[in-house]
């Protein structure tokens, strides 16, 4: 008896359910907490000189790649209910915030760092690397997410939310670009996450699809 209970105890449909069960009792305050130590940690590393022989850069590079990173998380939570039935929804909107505010480290080391606010400077950088231009994009929608983030604006918004949430798709497709188009050869990281965004982006156009031809049958 105790033996068939402890085998249903471990059994796979329970993994989701014990995943879910740790999830509620952590607040999304320590997703916060730690997705900003990279940043934390290069912004020592810089301090102490520790970042190469091209500091700025190095540093503008890894908080653009890590803004990637936190992307491709956000949009792993709801395929991962969908399939898994693991829950991560309480994370989403951290997970989404930290890609704004890599986004605007990112921007702003740009900005200050590498080209000491001269603006004049910036317009001729800006037509001569369009891909800034692609950035600055992204980065403007991230800003109209990151400010209708809160409960507030959701409640407010009603139905307009969502559609203006979808900006979050243009952002999976401009982020990406802009990696191609800063590189001058063709490294394996960009393809990778092109790679990952293109699926999850895939999967919720399958996904509608679906449901549309579901909801005329
Ligand atoms: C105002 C917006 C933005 C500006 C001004 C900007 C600027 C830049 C610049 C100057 C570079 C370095 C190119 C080089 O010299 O090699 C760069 C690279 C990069 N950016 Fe952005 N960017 C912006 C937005 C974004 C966004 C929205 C993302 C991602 C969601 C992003 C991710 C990256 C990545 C991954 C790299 C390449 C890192 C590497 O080569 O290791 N950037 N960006």
């Amino acid at each position: 008896m105790a033996e068939a209970a402890s085998a249903a105890a471990s059994r796979p449909a329970d993994f989701p359910r014990r995943v879910n069960r740790l999830a509620a009792r952590i607040s999304p305050w320590w997703i916060y907490g730690l997705g900003l130590i990279p940043a934390g940690w290069y912004f020592y590393l810089g301090a102490v000189n520790d970042l190469g022989a091209n500091p700025i850069q190095t540093f503008e590079h890894l908080l653009g790649e890590w803004a990637l990173r936190f992307l491709v998380a956000t949009l792993c939570v709801t395929p991962l209910r969908e399939l898994t039935r693991i829950n991560l929804f309480r994370f989403r909107r951290a997970l989404g915030l930290l890609t704004f505010w890599y986004v605007l480290f990112h921007f702003l080391t740009y900005f200050i760092l590498d080209r000491g606010m001269n603006l004049p400077v910036i317009v001729v950088d800006i037509a001569k690397r369009p891909y800034i231009i692609v950035g600055m994009v992204a980065f403007l929608c991230l800003v109209a997410l990151a400010a209708t983030s809160s409960n507030r604006a959701i409640r407010a918004m009603g139905r307009l939310w969502g559609w203006l949430h979808r900006l979050v798709y243009l952002v999976a497709i401009l982020g990406p670009v802009h990696f191609f188009m800063s590189v001058k050869s063709w490294p394996p990281r960009p393809f990778v996450y092109a790679g990952l965004l293109a699926l999850l982006l895939g999967y919720r156009l399958v996904r509608s699809i679906r449901d549309q031809r579901r909801a005329s049958a």
